[in-house]
């Protein structure tokens, strides 16, 4: 059943986060009202303790709920706080599916992860594939928390008819990311290290990692295009890829962003730190064909994007 979220009073968790602030850019886009968007902030309800859960339906009441809380980070975080990105991301999970349920909420769109794929999976990722294998295992715990929740909602459609939808993202990019030099995912870091590497004339940069690990980027904007368009179209659990379809090395990727930032330094590689999954993207067809969804944005003009939002949020020239 379609859903016409003008008429809903949908609740976006995560609100504030990168995701969030896209999702719901697009969500005023459609028309929805300030009073028909509940923005629920982590100061106000911490979505891990149950007991704030029940008390943000009970004040809120919303119809769909579109879930992008979560605890998120690059290698580096997901390595040192494996415990926290695995309890965190199950426990939001689990508290906000069963109370969704309890008040009986009409869809909730769960948002998963590239990294809940096996570490092993011939490429082009499709969804079929999800459970072959065991996740690379710098981020399986934040990827399998994420996955069992796929389960939590597959279950609650049998048994008592919950409607969801889940999204399986590849790995984002854009402005609003995290930039954090202990938690940001690769495109943020490089681009912070190479615009301070130019800024302060140094000119040479070191990236962890051999570069040749291939990667799917999307552009958060279609990402959260694609979200939409699931909590609006989807009822069932069965996740849908969202990739961009445009597939490089790392290497390449350092190519291409040295020229969005200007930075014509020398760069060497440690390869004694991780590359992660050795091959990463996904097939989107059922995108296409559901939710009649591609991303549009290329990666050379997301990139530039992207850069100019960081230079101007750190008062840096472009
Ligand atoms: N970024 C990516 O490349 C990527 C790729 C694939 C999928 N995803 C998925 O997309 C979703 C959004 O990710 P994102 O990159 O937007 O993450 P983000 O920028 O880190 O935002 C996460 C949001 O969750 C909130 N949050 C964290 N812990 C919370 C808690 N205990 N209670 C309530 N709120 C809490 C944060 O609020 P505070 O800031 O106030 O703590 C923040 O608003 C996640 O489900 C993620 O798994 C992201």
């Amino acid at each position: 059943m379609n859903l016409d979220l003008t008429h809903e009073r949908v609740c976006v968790t995560g609100s504030s986060g990168f995701v969030g602030q896209h999702v719901v850019q697009i969500l005023k886009q459609r028309g929805l009202s300030e009073k028909s968007l509940l923005l629920p902030r982590h100061k106000d309800f911490d979505l891990t303790d149950e007991r704030d859960v029940q008390q943000m339906f009970a004040e809120l009441r919303p119809s769909v709920v579109i879930h992008l809380a979560a605890l998120v980070g690059g290698i580096g975080a997901n390595r040192s706080r494996p415990g926290e990105f695995c309890y965190a991301n199950l426990a939001m999970g689990l508290h906000l599916i069963e109370q969704a349920r309890i008040h009986h909420v009409q869809r909730l769109v769960h948002v998963g992860t590239v990294c809940s794929y096996p570490k092993f999976c011939p490429t082009p990722f499709s969804e079929s594939q999800l459970w072959d294998g065991y996740p690379e295992e710098s981020n399986a715990p934040y990827g399998i928390a994420k996955k069992a929740l796929i389960v939590l909602l597959d279950s609650y459609r049998r048994q008592y008819g919950f409607s969801s939808a889940v999204v399986l993202p590849t790995n984002l990019y854009g402005p609003h990311d995290n930039f954090n030099e202990e938690s940001s995912h690769v495109i943020p870091a490089l681009i912070r290290k190479m615009i301070h590497a130019r800024s302060t004339h140094q000119n040479d940069i070191e990236i962890w990692g051999s570069g040749k690990a291939t990667r799917e980027f999307l552009y958060v904007a279609d990402a959260a295009e694609g979200i939409v368009r699931a909590a609006e179209r989807i009822d069932d659990p069965s996740p849908i890829n969202l990739g961009s379809g445009q597939v490089l090395t790392i290497q390449d990727l350092v190519e291409v962003l040295a020229k969005a930032c200007r930075f014509d330094g020398n760069i060497s590689w440690n390869a004694t730190y991780p590359d992660g999954q050795p091959q990463r993207h996904l097939d989107s067809t059922r995108a296409t064909q559901l939710l009649d969804w591609k991303a549009s944005t290329s990666l050379e003009y997301g990139l530039e994007t992207t850069v100019e939002w960081y230079c101007r949020q750190v008062g840096l020239p472009q």
